[in-house]
């Protein structure tokens, strides 16, 4: 990605945070209609990401400690913030989802946040906080938790 990409998506970024809000609407919970289920993957996109990255020990509590109150301690979608979200988190058990998603897609959402890859910005980004090994390593820990590939 150039600079002046970035630059875009983390513009455009702000304007949909600020549009659609990702709190709880105590009270009147509007839901929004859910994302689309299968968005094609960019064809050119996948063979950056190398195929496999080790899961170790370090993967599953890294998953544990910033990822699980949302998508919950199973991957199911279903931790304790999630009720409090106006788009309910990925259930990373869900073969049929997660086959039509790329690994490129999922290290994005991680990365990035899930706005870079057309999703809902309740999804943040880690960038910052994990290291690309560990995102890797995480989106093989989903490909392990749905025991799927992406098509
Ligand atoms: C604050 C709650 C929250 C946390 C914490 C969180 N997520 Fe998510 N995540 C979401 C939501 C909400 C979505 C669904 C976005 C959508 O479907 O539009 C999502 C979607 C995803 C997706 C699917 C993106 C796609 O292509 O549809 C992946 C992969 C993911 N999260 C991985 C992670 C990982 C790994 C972590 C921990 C490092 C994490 N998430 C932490 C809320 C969260």
């Amino acid at each position: 990605m150039t600079f002046k990409n970035f630059v875009q998506i983390f513009l455009i970024s702000g304007w949909v945070a600020l549009l659609f809000g990702c709190g709880d609407n105590a009270g009147e919970r509007v839901t929004p209609s859910p994302p689309p289920e299968a968005t094609p993957a960019p064809e050119a996109s996948s063979p950056s990401v190398p195929k496999k990255y080790a899961v170790t020990a370090k993967t599953r509590e890294t998953y544990q400690w910033y990822c699980t109150q949302c998508h919950g301690q199973k991957g199911k979608g279903d931790g304790v913030n999630a009720r409090l979200l106006t788009v309910p988190p990925r259930d990373h058990t869900k073969a049929s989802y997660l086959e039509t998603r790329t690994d490129k897609q999922l290290f994005d959402a991680i990365q990035l946040g899930g706005l870079a890859v057309g999703r809902a910005p309740c999804m943040p980004s880690w960038g910052n906080t994990l290291d690309e090994e560990m995102i890797h390593s995480l989106v093989g820990y989903i490909r392990e938790l749905c025991e799927c590939e992406a098509f």
